[in-house]
């Protein structure tokens, strides 16, 4: 699973538990707002001697003179004072003072806080599209390591070129003929005897492979063919294989993969191709050989 694909299920997740929890938090909110039961846990005995005392006020004993003790009157009252009462004691125990924030408040302020979750998770993941560049990586400068150990490895003993192919800088790293093209005057795509060739085909995008009885690249798509530092032999490709600036840093090889030199077809090849049987057979045209 890519990145991307990883941050949108993250999201689609994020969004789906923010619901959750709105709903049930406006659920609980709206179960709580109830009026709850005076008489919820009494027993049954209990709740027939309450309703009993229904619409019945006792009055404290009043106090004559003399300290005689009268006996409260019982006065009968209607039932629906009781409830009045009551009534008002709710209103007073859930004023907008006590409640705090209303229904519509909350599912406006979670709707936002889910909004501005989103757009933070957006603005997180677009960032991170551009990390790479900020800490290596394709698009950055990229240490291909040290000129000697890669002198060594792209001409063996035996005087085959191997190309080494660098996956972080998408590039091969090829040697440099003595002389190249006037096409690269101009341009730093030399160091340390080392050129950096962009592995994307400049027809229409394929990966060219390297073909060593040919010693060249050629492409399995439509038949595009370069020699070994990527100068136009034949197909449908336009122009030379891309380049990136090279330097060496500290003796090490430095591939500036921010910076692509494109360079038309060669009609002079500085480097001759083919040396060997095609990986992929013949193509129909042929820019002459000057080395
Ligand atoms: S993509 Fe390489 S020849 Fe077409």
């Amino acid at each position: 699973m890519t990145f991307t694909n990883m941050v949108l299920v993250g999201v689609a997740v994020f969004a789906i538990l923010g619901a959750i929890g709105a709903f049930t938090i406006a659920y609980r909110r709206s179960q709580a707002s109830r009026p709850a039961d005076p008489l919820a846990g009494l027993s049954a005995e209990t709740r027939r001697a309450d309703r009993s005392m229904v619409g019945v006020r006792i009055e404290a004993p009043v106090v004559v003179e003399e300290d005689e003790v009268v006996e409260p009157e019982v006065v009968e009252e209607p039932a629906p004072v009781a409830v009045r009462v009551l009534e008002a004691q709710r209103v007073i125990e859930v004023s907008p003072e006590e409640a705090g924030v209303t229904r519509r408040q909350f599912f406006n302020r979670a709707i936002s806080a889910t909004f501005f979750s989103f757009l933070g998770l957006m603005t997180v993941s677009s960032l991170a599209m551009f990390w790479p560049k900020l800490t290596g990586g394709f698009g950055s400068d990229v240490d291909a390591g040290p000129v000697s150990d890669l002198l060594t490895q792209v001409v063996t003993p035996n005087g085959s070129v191997v190309p080494v192919f660098v996956p972080e800088a998408r590039a091969y790293v090829v040697p440099a003929p003595p002389s190249v093209s006037d096409q690269f005057a101009g341009f730093p795509v030399v160091a340390g005897g080392l050129m950096a060739l962009f592995q994307r085909c400049v027809h229409l995008g394929c990966r060219v492979p390297w073909c060593a009885t040919a010693v060249g690249f050629e492409c399995p798509c439509h038949g595009s063919k370069y020699n070994s530092i990527g100068e136009y032999f034949g197909g449908p490709a336009p122009r030379n294989l891309d380049r990136f600036v090279v330097e060496v840093v500290d003796s090490r090889f430095i591939i500036k993969t921010g910076s692509i030199i494109e360079t038309s077809r060669a009609t002079a090849l500085s480097v001759p191709y083919p040396q060997g049987p095609s990986c992929i057979g013949a193509v129909a045209a042929a820019p002459e050989t000057g080395a």
